[in-house]
């Protein structure tokens, strides 16, 4: 079996899976969320202190699975300096005591194969990764090869949501916010701009999209000022135009990659309103839409121990005195490293 652990950002997260089967045997995850509400965010040395709570509760009842382990699993980079730091302190103490070697997990790719928890893997896939953090789409051919083909410029597709949701006061995580309050609007009320609609450029960008929503509130006189409905309007407006930018970039994509298979992985992945466009596109284009389970679309240790068991096979380890935080500048191009 192997235990993997996730910390990279505001979820503390375990999981136990055994590696002849690829079936999870335990996961649990304890959420900030409540505590960074009303900051808006994540507040990164706040996340830590929370993390060196929540981690050690989660690992105690893993306890009876200890004598089984083969490897400790941790997400090592993308994220949070601080808050990776409590789960790589966790995962080399254990792995020391316990005598088994380490595997680092690249949190990206972790997200990848929250496709593959409840099934096998399955090579050749695009993928749209939409999170708090990044907004790429990659080729995915094998475990070894991923290669980034679009990023953002600037905002994430989560960041966006969220950073419109604490304009309006609505506190954080904003996605989810959003999302049910969009149901309820017009998304035709306001007109906001579709990023990089007139750009040839293969790139999201959402920084423009969110100064849109910045004038819009502006002009209602503030947040204190708009009504519930005004609230709900500006909503389904603002996902719309994130749709649109999404799509006409993806179509770009389509129409240049023959790979049939395509996912949406990370945190907005679980937005029923962008994966419901999702599948008239690839039913457009002849493609198939894959999605993970929606408990796996957020941060979880799951993920991290389904990618940890594929890098056991092929004896990815590393000794704990080589496993550190990486604190990368944001990938634009290249493989996804
Ligand atoms: O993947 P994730 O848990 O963390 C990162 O790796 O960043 O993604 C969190 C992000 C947050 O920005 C959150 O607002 C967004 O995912 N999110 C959503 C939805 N649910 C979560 N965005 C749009 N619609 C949702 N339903
Ligand atoms: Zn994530």
């Amino acid at each position: 079996m192997i235990l993997s652990i996730e910390s990279s950002c505001d979820d503390s997260s375990i999981a136990v899976t055994e590696i002849e089967t690829k079936k999870l045997l335990y996961h649990k995850k304890i959420s900030q969320e409540t505590e960074h509400a009303c900051y808006g965010g994540v507040v990164p040395e706040l996340a830590s202190r929370l993390h060196a709570v929540a981690l050690p509760k989660i690992l105690e009842e893993t306890k009876p699975y200890f004598d089984q382990l083969k490897a400790v699993a941790v997400t090592n980079q993308p994220g949070l300096g601080v808050t990776l730091l409590e789960g790589i302190a966790m995962a080399k103490t254990l792995a020391t005591l316990q005598n088994v070697p380490l595997i680092p997990v690249h949190h990206l790719k972790g997200h990848i194969y929250s496709l593959f928890i409840e099934q096998e893997t399955r090579f050749p896939m695009l993928i749209l990764l939409i999170s708090g953090g990044h907004t790429m789409v990659v080729r995915v051919e094998s475990f070894e090869k991923m290669e980034i083909l679009a990023t953002s410029m600037d905002d994430s597709v989560g960041e966006s949501f969220d950073k419109t949701a604490k304009m309006m006061g609505l506190g954080y995580p904003g996605g989810p916010i959003i999302e049910q309050l969009a149901r309820k609007g017009d998304e035709d009320r306001f007109d906001l701009p579709v990023p990089l609609r007139n750009s040839k450029l293969i790139a999201f960008s959402l920084s423009g999209l969110k100064n849109a929503v910045r004038l819009v509130i502006e002009k209602l006189g503030g947040a204190e000022a708009m009504s519930e409905q005004d609230k709900c309007d500006l909503s389904a407006s603002f996902q719309k135009a994130v749709k649109r930018h999404l799509l006409q970039k993806s179509k770009k994509i389509f129409k240049a990659e023959p790979i049939k298979d395509f996912a949406i992985v990370g945190g907005a992945s679980a937005n029923l309103y962008i994966r419901n466009a999702y599948e008239e596109l690839c039913n457009e284009f002849g493609k198939t839409l894959h999605v993970a389970p929606l408990q796996y679309c957020s941060d979880n240790a799951a993920m991290i121990g389904r990618y940890a068991v594929d890098a056991y096979e092929k004896k990815a380890f590393a000794a704990p005195e080589e496993v550190d935080i990486i604190v990368t500048k944001k990938q634009q191009s290249g493989m996804l490293l």
